[in-house]
């Protein structure tokens, strides 16, 4: 199958993809800042929050010290319940900046403000606005994987767990769509709405990297394995799926399933959670390298790498990184977010919350 899927003409940006560097430290490094982190949490008032695809140590640190690990929105939900005056966000840019739109009252540091993502690098605002200033006949729905002032530019934001859903509602009422970033989670959502989408050009490097055909082959090896897929993969990936969800979703599966053994493709930091909600289960990582490939991330973002023990301490001793968002961005920016996590109030969803299958 050819994962060639009809984008606007929207010339890609050119941006650096920098190597995966997981952090290494020997064991008395990573005990002293473990408990230097856990010291400075609480001088700082402050509360570690984690996505999934993070260095397991950051994710057994957010367990260790009442803090949370989930996906990008979620993060954001749950530091703005929390009564902690400082978020510290270990993930990417746009769940920092997302956390910041949703709670402007608190401080929100990161271990790394280059921790970028490929979709929201590929998405610049000002050929964004360009883009949607040529169709105003369409409504703009973005992907949380997107700058504050992308999304301040948009009617609605959803994450992969909700995209359907919202698509759904909005052709309800006669809405043509303009998508943006991911072009892969675009014609997903196309295909099981059958909405009229006008879909961005541009995808994640790390999901972008998953091989259908080696894949087939490797679910050939394992014919009692269950594939499951992040929506963010090529059609031809999503082909062979059993479970398309988002990282939460995901995780569910392996819990809930009965199956013995998955093949995932998705970031391979999902692992650490997977393995702690379903013990006995075996999981293989999706092939990202083929006969004609050399995968550039192999299954792990090299943003999501960059948060580290050594920075997330720095951040916390020194206030380096605290996520800014200009307050008219902001202001903008939160309808679209608050305008999904309504729709989901109402349809008494937790989307992508821990509880969302
Ligand atoms: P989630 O918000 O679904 O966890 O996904 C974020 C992401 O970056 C997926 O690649
Ligand atoms: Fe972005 Fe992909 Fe990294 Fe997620 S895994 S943060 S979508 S580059």
């Amino acid at each position: 199958m050819i994962d060639a899927i009809a984008t606007a003409n929207v010339t890609k940006p050119d941006f650096d993809v920098p190597p995966t560097v997981v952090e290494h430290l020997d064991t008395a490094e990573r005990e002293a800042l473990r408990a230097e982190i856990k010291q400075l949490l609480v001088r700082e008032n402050a509360v570690l929050v984690a996505h999934y695809y993070t260095d397991p140590e950051l994710q057994k640190l957010a367990d260790e010290t009442g803090g949370y690990v989930s996906d990008s929105l979620d993060m954001a939900r749950f530091g703005h319940d929390h009564t902690a005056r400082t978020l510290v966000v270990a993930g990417v840019r746009f769940m920092g900046e997302t956390a910041k739109i949703l709670n402007p009252g608190k401080r929100v540091l990161m271990p790394d403000l280059k921790a970028e993502c490929s979709l929201d690098l590929g998405c610049p605002i000002e050929q964004f606005t360009t883009f949607c200033d040529e169709h105003p006949d369409r409504t703009v729905v973005v992907y949380a994987n997107t700058s504050a002032a992308v999304k301040a530019r948009a009617d609605w934001m959803v994450t992969s767990g909700s995209a359907v859903d919202v698509v759904k509602h909005l052709m309800a009422t006669g809405r043509k769509i303009l998508w943006a970033p991911d072009k892969f989670l675009g014609s997903y959502i196309r295909d099981n709405t059958g909405a009229d989408m006008l879909l961005w050009n541009s995808a994640c490097i790390v999901h972008e990297e998953f091989k259908g055909r080696e894949l087939a082959a490797l679910r050939a090896q394992y014919p009692d394995a269950m594939v499951l897929v992040h929506p963010e993969s090529p059609p031809s990936v999503i082909a062979l799926a059993d479970v398309v969800s988002s990282t939460t979703g995901l995780i569910k599966a392996v819990q809930t399933l009965s199956c013995n053994t998955f093949i995932v493709a998705t970031d391979k930091g999902i692992f650490y959670k997977m393995r702690q909600v379903a013990p006995g289960k075996t999981l293989i990582e999706a092939p990202t390298a083929g006969d004609s490939a050399t995968c550039r991330s192999c299954a792990h973002c090299p943003w999501m790498a960059m948060n580290g023990l050594r920075s997330l301490a720095a951040s916390l001793r020194t206030g380096a990184n605290e996520v800014v968002v200009a307050r008219e961005i902001g202001l903008r920016a939160v309808v679209p977010i608050k305008r999904l996590l309504d729709f989901s109030a109402a349809r008494g969803q937790v989307i992508l919350g821990n509880n969302d299958a």
